[in-house]
């Protein structure tokens, strides 16, 4: 991790209160109104946003979902990511990566990163063997085969950007056990 990141402090949530769902609200209405397709489309508000990560409250309750933080000196939050533990009972070994999101004003700093990392060791410690993701991103994408992940393929119009216009999606994979 270069030096920058090393000022931010990556934390895997246990609970998430009021404080919590405002500033993960604050960095996924962000990456929204930038573009990125993360399920939302504009516009986007921050009802839809809060109810998302109250939801996402609930799967970290249940044990299904890990959620990792990015915070900064001031403990605000800048980027976010989840492993989706709860899995068809015939993939037990299995994670999905999910909502890898950094604000714009702390990108291209290594917070991306070290959210990956952290959340590559929580699901190993979750006892994850395997991880799976999709990505609209070229940011992510180069993000994700720079820390080992496997490109698998391209599906055409698998979703929608949030202007509405039809945008492909990227599979990748990374085997834990390597
Ligand atoms: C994809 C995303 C999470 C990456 O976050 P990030 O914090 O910018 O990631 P990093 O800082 O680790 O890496 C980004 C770039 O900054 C560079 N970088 C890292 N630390 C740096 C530093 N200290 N100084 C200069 N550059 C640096 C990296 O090498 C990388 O370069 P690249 O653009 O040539 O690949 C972010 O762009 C994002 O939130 N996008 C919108 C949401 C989205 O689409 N998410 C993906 C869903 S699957």
């Amino acid at each position: 991790m270069r030096s920058t990141a090393d000022a931010i402090h990556i934390r895997c949530l246990t609970t998430l209160g009021e404080r919590e769902i405002r500033g993960l609200s604050d960095v996924l209405i962000d990456c929204v109104e930038d573009g990125a397709s993360v399920s939302f489309m504009l516009p986007m508000t921050r009802a839809k946003a809060d109810a998302f990560w109250r939801s996402t409250a609930a799967g970290v309750a249940r044990g299904e979902r890990l959620v990792f933080v990015a915070e900064d000196a001031d403990g605000t939050i800048i980027g976010t990511a989840q492993i989706i533990l709860a899995q068809p009972e015939n993939q037990p070994h299995r994670g999905d990566l999910a909502k890898m999101l950094v604000h714009r004003r702390a990108r291209k700093r290594g917070i991306g990163a070290a959210l990956l990392e952290a959340a590559e060791r929580g699901a190993r410690s979750a006892g994850k063997t395997l991880l799976v993701l999709d990505t609209a991103s070229d940011d992510a994408e180069r993000l994700y085969a720079r820390q080992g992940w496997q490109r698998c393929g391209v599906i055409p119009d698998y979703a929608l950007l949030p202007d509405g216009r039809p945008c492909a999606t990227t599979y990748f994979y990374k085997d834990l056990g390597e």
